[in-house]
């Protein structure tokens, strides 16, 4: 596989498991060294253990991205252990079906903390890391030449459109196609791309209890909402973690600098815009 991130560090969150160990394992195969930041420790050290032993550096940490208070020190120890970062991969996420009446504040809150507050302080943290490795002539010149870093995060085709059963879901993954593009004015002058990516249905421990979920809320059997959603996918199948490492990895890479600010649907054509 050609090494297109060869020699640099990448900070992934939610990599223990889903859509982040693929976008973790993809990068770590295409040559960067990577954080594999997760709630869960133990799925965390088992991602890190098989990029260990397929030779890239990595290491686990344990993290909860909704308490901002743990984000600076995930920086400094990845900056203390692998002396820099080059890219951050926002993809912790949590999800929730519940008709809107019943939803609770401490509903909205765990989301929205999660979801859209663990990107920005996860953006915010890393940006600022990324711009203190800037050369001292580049920052003096007041515009960088190249990129200085990337950061994707992870929206959903839920943040495209408003969803009865997931308002507060739906409204954190909107969110994150604005802070996107946000992030990416605030850095420009840094060169530091931000874009995000906006996947339809990947079948992962979050589309599992999704569907539990909806059978509940809908009265309809299990498996029923994914074979519906598939069903509405002009590309016709659910797509894979793999399909979505590898737009991360080109998001992650010098064949995206010309592009910032953009939410990429990967999809299979579930939304055209
Ligand atoms: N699976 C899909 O169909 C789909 C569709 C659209 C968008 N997404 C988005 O993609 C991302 C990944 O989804 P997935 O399907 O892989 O989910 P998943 O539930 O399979 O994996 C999420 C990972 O994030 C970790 N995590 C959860 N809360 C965390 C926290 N507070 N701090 C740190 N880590 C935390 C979990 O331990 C897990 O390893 C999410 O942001 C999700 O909203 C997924």
């Amino acid at each position: 596989m050609k090494q297109r991130l060869s020699g640099k560090v990448a900070i992934v969150t939610g990599s223990g498991g889903g859509i982040g160990k693929a976008v973790a394992l993809r990068l770590a195969r295409e040559g960067a060294d990577c954080i594999i930041a997760d709630i869960d420790m133990k799925k965390a050290e088992q991602a890190a253990g098989e990029i260990l032993s397929a030779g890239q550096r990595a290491m686990a940490y344990s993290i909860d991205v909704a308490h901002v208070a743990q984000i600076q020190p995930m920086v400094d120890k990845t900056v203390a252990e692998f002396g820099r970062v080059d890219i951050l991969v926002n993809v912790a996420g949590i999800a929730q079906t519940k008709p809107f009446l019943d939803l609770t504040q401490d509903d909205w809150d765990r989301i929205i903390d999660t979801n859209l507050k663990g990107t920005v302080f996860c953006m915010q943290a890393v940006g600022a890391q990324m711009m203190k490795q800037i050369p001292e002539p580049v920052k003096k010149a007041g515009k960088a030449d190249r990129s200085h870093g990337k950061i994707v995060n992870f929206s959903s085709i839920s943040g495209r459109r408003g969803r009865a059963l997931q308002l507060a879901y739906a409204a954190s993954k909107a969110a994150i196609i604005s802070v996107t593009q946000s992030a990416a004015l605030a850095f420009r002058a840094c060169n530091i791309n931000v874009n995000a990516i906006s996947p339809s249905v990947v079948p992962t421990g979050m589309w599992e209890q999704l569907d539990e979920d909806y059978a509940r809320v809908l009265g309809t059997s299990p498996g029923r909402s994914m074979q519906d959603f598939i069903a509405r996918i002009p590309l016709g199948r659910a797509g894979s973690p793999e399909d979505m490492a590898a737009a991360a990895a080109f998001l992650c890479s010098a064949d995206s600098d010309y592009i910032t600010g953009q939410t990429l649907n990967v999809d299979g054509g579930f939304e055209m815009n």
